[in-house]
């Protein structure tokens, strides 16, 4: 056992991301070994190196030829090695073209860029902008009622306002039917939920937890992606699945693209959403301060992102023998990058630990970097600063009523309840 801190454990999350420790492993072991131990019924694996300092995590997000996305996929669990040929399908197990050929051959190699290339066509900012009518309106309407209907004042912003408002806005942008958006919510949370003990496990004959990840569990979700895509060839609209079913993605590529969306753009808008909203009770200066428009909505969305990143890691595998931060890492090593302290490191923002809402430069990895930097940030930065500028609008001063309920992941920075309390009468009328 090492004397190091871990910073592996998902039970830990629930306390929220362990700063002190993030802290404690950039000073003194910035590129850090984790055991990775049996865990809430996952298997023990191999172990992975911690790189916790901004510029060793921009380093590896931006180094494919070196880091791969592609080897052992991006979760800190590896996959089943059998799953990982499908696994690779999703752009986000991908390589660029170019890094692949320092790697292995493989049979099932696929080029980063090219999917990439197709998709961003479908995900343009002026189709993500004409979405920001129904994102407002949207806004307005939750926050209203449960703002209207806050019983003593107090209501849980999480079930009442952000897990609806992430999940119908996607839906909008996706151009999934009303009536099958419950679906799309039990698929994200099957796969993001499940070291969440509030998350019954699928198990398999061996009695172990199916990962979620795999063929079998994906089957129902990628049926649908087929049946979707075809009403959208018959009828088409101005939506992502319609840009998608005419592109020239291959059946099999647009399923997993689907699947992507459903959980990238949804759990992680659910999570930075009340993450903000966390930041801001427990500031009330920093609230007041947005209330009275001396800092904007803009700068203060970045800083609220950087503070609660929703992705709390993501995982890359050595290609070659190489060193990070002095730390000399073997071909096949899992590297993991931990988002919420490269976004509070002393070395990069001067008092990390405050809040600042008119921090610039902001420069936080929370959407990422290098190849693979989020595709969705326009979208989501579209929905944060809407959904603050209508409660600046409808509510208002609000407090904690209570402790919020955290996730139990080391992946998702996610926020299950948020009671909030406003401290004043409403606003006055919606509209
Ligand atoms: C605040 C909200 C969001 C955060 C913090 C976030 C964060 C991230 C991060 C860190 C990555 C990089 C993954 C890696 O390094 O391997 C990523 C990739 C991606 N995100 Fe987001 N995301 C958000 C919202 C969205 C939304 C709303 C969508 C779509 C509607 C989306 C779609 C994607 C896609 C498709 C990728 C993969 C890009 C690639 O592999 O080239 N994200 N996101």
């Amino acid at each position: 056992m090492s004397d190091l801190p871990d910073v592996f454990d998902p039970r830990r999350y629930a306390a929220g991301p362990p700063h002190d420790d993030y802290r404690e492993l950039r000073e003194r072991h910035p590129v850090a070994w984790q055991e990775e131990y049996e865990v809430l019924g996952w298997p023990a694996g191999p172990g992975f190196w911690a790189v916790t300092r901004h510029a060793d995590v921009v380093r590896v997000l931006k180094d494919a030829a070196t880091y791969s996305s592609a080897l052992g996929a991006t979760q800190i669990r590896d996959p089943d090695p059998d799953d990982l040929p499908f696994i690779r399908r999703m752009m986000l197990n991908q390589d660029p073209a170019a890094s692949s050929s320092a790697g292995p051959a493989r049979a099932d190699h696929h080029d980063h860029g090219r999917l990439r290339r197709l998709v961003s066509r479908a995900f343009t900012p002026g189709r993500t902008d004409r979405f920001a009518a129904a994102v407002r309106n949207r806004a307005r309407t939750l926050l209203g009622a449960a703002r209207d209907g806050a019983e003593g004042g107090a209501f849980d912003l999480v079930t009442e306002v952000t897990d609806d408002y992430a999940l119908l806005n996607l839906a909008d942008l996706l151009g999934v039917p009303g009536s099958d958006r419950g679906l799309l919510l039990e698929w994200t949370e099957r796969v993001i939920g499940y070291q969440d003990p509030d998350e019954p496990p699928v198990l398999g004959p061996d009695g172990r937890p199916v990962d979620p990840r795999s063929p079998a569990m994906l089957r129902e979700m990628f049926a649908y992606a087929q049946e979707l895509a075809a009403h959208k060839r018959r009828e088409p609209a101005d939506d992502v699945m319609t840009a998608l079913a005419h592109s020239e993605l291959g059946d099999a590529e647009l399923e997993m693209f689907f699947f992507l969306l459903t959980v990238a753009g949804n759990d992680t808008v659910r999570a930075a959403a009340p993450g903000g909203f966390l930041a801001l009770a427990e500031d009330g200066e920093a609230q007041q301060a947005l209330r009275e428009g001396r800092v904007g909505v803009d700068s203060a969305v970045e800083e609220l992102l950087r503070w609660h990143p929703p992705v709390l890691t993501f995982r890359r595998t050595a290609v070659r023998d190489t060193v990070l931060a002095g730390q000399r890492l073997r071909a096949g090593d899992k590297v993991v990058v931990f988002h919420a302290s490269a976004n509070h490191d002393e070395r990069v923002f001067a008092r990390p630990h405050r809040l600042d809402l008119s921090r610039a430069p902001n420069p936080h990895v929370s959407f990422g970097d290098g190849p693979h930097v989020c595709l969705g940030a326009h979208f989501a930065r579209l929905q944060l600063r809407v959904l603050h500028e209508e409660a600046l609008r409808l509510l208002p001063p609000y407090t904690l009523a209570g402790p919020p309920r955290r996730l139990v992941s080391n992946f998702i920075n996610g926020i299950k309840a948020l009671p909030l309390e406003l401290s004043g009468p409403a606003r006055g009328p919606l509209g």
